[in-house]
């Protein structure tokens, strides 16, 4: 395999002692690093308020580095030559020093200017940050400037206009990475892949031979202490305005006239703007209550640390998308997520249209399963076909079979999604980050959800979300398909 093409680089991170850097960012990067033998070519900056020195965050980074499994040895080495720490100190609102080092690091080091600002940081301070970022000159170098933004990118449709416009005052979109870690996943990458470079599924791919599609992102886990920031935001904001959109546009968009970041954004936004108003009888939400998971009794939503007692935030969304475009009218997208239900589990599924007449009815009961591609990017990956077939010796009795695919029995472990997204930015490749417009259009269609008053039902934890999920679902004939299949 060829080196990527990485120039020598300066890779900042605001928030560096925090849980994202240290527990995803710092691994991911390192693991990239040594993995594509470009260790020479990246210095990082960690920042934030602590007063610790390089010292301190050195200490950190090796702690977390050897959490994460890497050799003692050779994280001590690259800690002490390329791990570096800038305080905010007392007055964070004063950015000279920081330039100063920045400055300092780049003539030691041989960097030309090329520098990533990574917000790992509570989405409330990327304004102050960026503001600062751009007022002490520093996204103008003699290199090339990229600044990445976490999720969640805005809290609606306003906000997210204004941080966006925020962002363009000191960068151009070309300069502007907006994670959304989905899209780091190797099976959503995959999607386009086997979409665009197999003819036998995409002359399926339309209203002529789909019924349904349903999209899950179910997760065992609760809140695990982010109350704080959870309890505001909720399962729309959290996974469906971002995660599952992602999801859905890129089942549903168009070839792009080019594979490349652009054109594919392009055809993602068409998608999200085919989408009609979602009308609130589309919707179930859900909050869950205590119960019972893998044999562990767990509480309620309410009483997890940090919620308000009266709290109504949903832990779980079902809805129905529909996408007015020649490829889909008609064809319903189910989507839903959910906190504490029985399993962690994402899965896409097709269902294809039932055969127009059965003729098998004289030998059997004629339950003709339709054919279904079940696309699961978690907790395996990969790909089932089901099919029917005839049962061997009996007169006529069908049976559902499958054929499958695994990604890790074909290519063994996947790379993580923060190692993906961090090497296309060092290689400044926009494809897997979502655009300006991309994330407008989302909020667009979301946002009216956040104004209603869309009522909050109960379900038990580790149960499959509340009862009217199912009763919705039913009403167009469909079910949830909510077991795990074994790969
Ligand atoms: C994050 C959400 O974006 O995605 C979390 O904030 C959620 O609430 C997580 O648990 C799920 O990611 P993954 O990769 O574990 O499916």
């Amino acid at each position: 395999m060829s080196k990527p093409s990485v120039d020598k680089h300066l890779f900042v991170i605001f928030g560096g002692t925090g849980n994202l850097s240290l527990t995803k960012l710092l691994p991911a990067l390192y693991n990239l690093l040594v993995k594509k033998n470009l260790k020479d070519v990246c210095q990082v900056l960690g920042v934030a308020t602590k007063d610790i020195g390089d010292e301190g965050f050195r200490e950190k980074a090796r702690e977390a580095l050897i959490t994460a499994g890497f050799s003692k040895d050779e994280v001590d080495l690259w800690c002490d030559s390329c791990v570096h720490y800038q305080s905010l100190g007392k007055s964070p609102e004063n950015y000279s020093p920081l330039a100063a080092r920045i400055k300092s690091l780049e003539e030691d080091h041989n960097i030309k200017g090329n520098r990533v600002f990574y917000l790992a940081l509570p989405p409330p301070s990327f304004p102050t940050v960026i503001k600062r970022i751009g007022e002490s000159g520093l996204n103008k170098s003699s290199g090339w400037v990229r600044i990445v933004v976490e999720k969640p990118f805005g809290v609606d449709l306003s906000s997210a206009r204004e941080l966006n416009s925020l962002l363009h005052s000191y960068f151009d979109e070309s300069q502007i990475y907006r994670i959304d870690h989905y899209l780091g996943k190797e099976t959503v990458q995959n999607l386009l892949i086997f979409r665009f470079a197999n003819t036998i599924f995409e002359s399926l791919w339309s209203r002529d031979r789909i019924e349904s599609v349903q999209i899950t992102v179910a997760e065992s886990i609760g809140i695990e202490g982010r109350a704080s920031y959870y309890d505001r935001a909720g399962a729309l904001r959290d996974i469906v305005q971002n995660h599952l959109a992602q999801l859905v546009t890129l089942i549903a968009m168009e070839p792009p006239a080019v594979f490349e970041a652009d054109n594919i954004r392009s055809e993602k936004v068409k998608v999200l703007h085919s989408m009609p108003w979602i009308r609130p009888e589309y919707v179930v939400f859900g909050q869950y209550e205590k119960g019972t998971i893998n044999n562990k009794e767990v509480s309620s939503y309410k009483e997890e640390p940090g919620t308000a007692s009266d709290s109504s935030t949903e832990t779980y969304v079902a809805l129905r998308l529909e996408i007015d475009n020649w490829r889909w009218q008609g064809v319903p997208f189910y989507i839903r997520t959910g906190k504490r239900l029985p399993l962690r589990m994402t899965q896409i599924v097709i269902n294809f249209r039932h055969p127009p007449i059965c003729m098998f009815k004289p030998y059997s009961s004629c339950q003709i399963q339709s054919n279904r591609l079940l696309i699961t990017l978690q907790p395996d990956e990969g790909f089932h076909l089901f099919f029917d077939v005839k049962e061997p010796e009996e007169s006529l009795r069908l049976k559902t079979e499958s054929l499958h695919f695994n990604y890790k029995e074909a290519f063994g472990p996947l790379p993580g999604a923060y190692q993906t997204l961090i090497l296309d930015i060092l290689e400044g490749d926009q494809t897997l980050f979502v655009r300006a417009d991309e994330v407008e259009a989302s909020w667009q269609l979301f946002t009216p959800l956040l104004e209603k008053d869309i009522p909050v039902h109960f379900y038990e934890a580790g149960t499959w979300g509340p009862k009217e999920a199912d009763e919705f679902i039913a009403r167009k004939g469909g079910i949830w398909l909510n077991q795990e299949v074994q790969m």
